[in-house]
């Protein structure tokens, strides 16, 4: 019977979607948690204005964007609203200092990196068991955009693309796939390419473009660029969850099957570059082109094997850290997860086992 193995099909899938809402449910912060974090940020935030009286402490990346996993690190921005204000350079020396003073914090400042920034950690207590990271950045504010362009990425269907992306976190992390310092690709790099999946791949797609949505009212020049990069998105998150309706009706489990298979076997990994703002875009015309001439281009060909354009950053490339074993690496995972999932298992908690192994 042709249709026994299509029913069996269905049926696996639907308990796929099931398993995935249960895997990342336990997964995610506790309130304690949570709570601890913003102390944490208060906290800070008033020893930092001890130095800078006008600076305000935020938070970006997971702890600000709704893709948090339990015992994820902080990331903080401080910014300065004076005129007159110190150099990044002195404030993470001065703010070292202080901390060390004052706090129980492990203290690292590291004044002369690229971008400056100061990195704690505390040791566990009850309420975060595995202790806490924490880096300290300033004037960050293009990551504070993207982090609430990605925050509103994550409210508009918040039981796929939240599912999907702390799958895609964890999976990325246990597969040892997730260290940019090592080659492969950050959570930043994986959430964008979910983003781009359901807003460009998917057809009828999962998710509005919102970079290309017409705004409700002008806007001018002034509010929205930063550092001549345009910031602006449609952020209207009340009004998105209220007409948003996307014509896609598919599961999580087949999302994910199909995001698998995508970036298995489709993705033009040679000559594309995957965008959230525009789409699928060629590398030549962002003169991102890894055929250079290697021995005038060496640079430019090992910072361009993958390209995901920053949504808001358009000419930084979010995966250039990515080596070329580091691409063959994370392909052979999309594909060996893709295989797991297409191979008929038994049950679909044995196949998330089995991913995630
Ligand atoms: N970021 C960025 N450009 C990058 C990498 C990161 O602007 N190339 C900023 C983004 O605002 C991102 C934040 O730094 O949201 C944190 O990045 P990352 O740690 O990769 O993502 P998280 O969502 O914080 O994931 P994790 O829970 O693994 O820390
Ligand atoms: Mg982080």
């Amino acid at each position: 019977d042709p249709a026994q193995p299509r029913a069996s099909r269905q049926r696996f899938v639907a308990d796929l979607s099931q398993c995935l809402f249960d895997f990342v449910v336990q997964l995610l912060p506790t309130v304690e948690e949570l709570a601890v974090k913003e102390d944490v940020r208060k906290l800070l935030e008033r020893l930092i204005r001890t130095i800078e009286p006008d600076s305000r402490l935020l938070s970006f990346g997971s702890t600000a964007n709704g893709f948090s996993l339990r015992n994820s690190d902080m990331d903080l921005c401080c910014l300065i609203d004076s005129e007159e204000r110190l150099s990044a350079t002195d404030l993470v020396t001065m703010l070292g200092d202080l901390l060390e003073r004052e706090t129980k914090f492990h203290v690292k400042p590291l004044p002369h990196a690229r971008i400056p920034i100061v990195k704690l950690s505390l040791d566990p207590s009850p309420a975060l068991p595995l202790g806490i990271a924490c880096d300290i950045g300033f004037e960050n504010r293009l990551a504070l955009e993207n982090t609430r362009l990605l925050y509103c990425y994550a409210v508009i269907d918040p039981a796929r693309v939240r599912t999907l992306v702390l799958f895609l976190k964890v999976w990325s992390k246990r597969r040892k796939i997730n260290s940019p310092y090592k080659g492969t690709l950050s959570s930043y790099g994986y959430v964008l390419l979910v983003i781009y999946f359901l807003v460009h791949v998917k057809n009828p797609p999962v998710l509005p473009n919102l970079q290309q949505m017409p705004p409700m009212r002008p806007i001018s020049h002034d509010d929205t660029h930063i550092g001549g990069y345009n910031t602006w998105f449609f952020d209207d998150v009340e009004l998105l969850r209220q007409r948003w309706q996307s014509a896609n009706t598919d599961s999580v489990g087949h999302l994910l099957i199909d995001f698998f298979k995508y970036f298995s076997r489709d993705f033009l990994y040679n000559t594309g570059v995957a965008s959230i703002r525009a789409g699928l875009l060629k590398k030549e015309s962002k003169g991102w082109q890894n055929d250079l001439d290697p021995a005038r281009y060496k640079d430019a060909r090992e910072r361009n094997r993958f390209c995901i354009e920053d949504p808001l950053e358009t000419d930084f490339n979010v995966a250039r850290c990515v080596t070329s074993d580091g691409l063959y690496t994370i392909r052979g995972e999309f594909m060996r997860a893709s295989r797991i999932l297409s191979t008929r298992p038994e049950r679909a908690i044995y196949a998330i086992a089995q991913l995630c192994e």
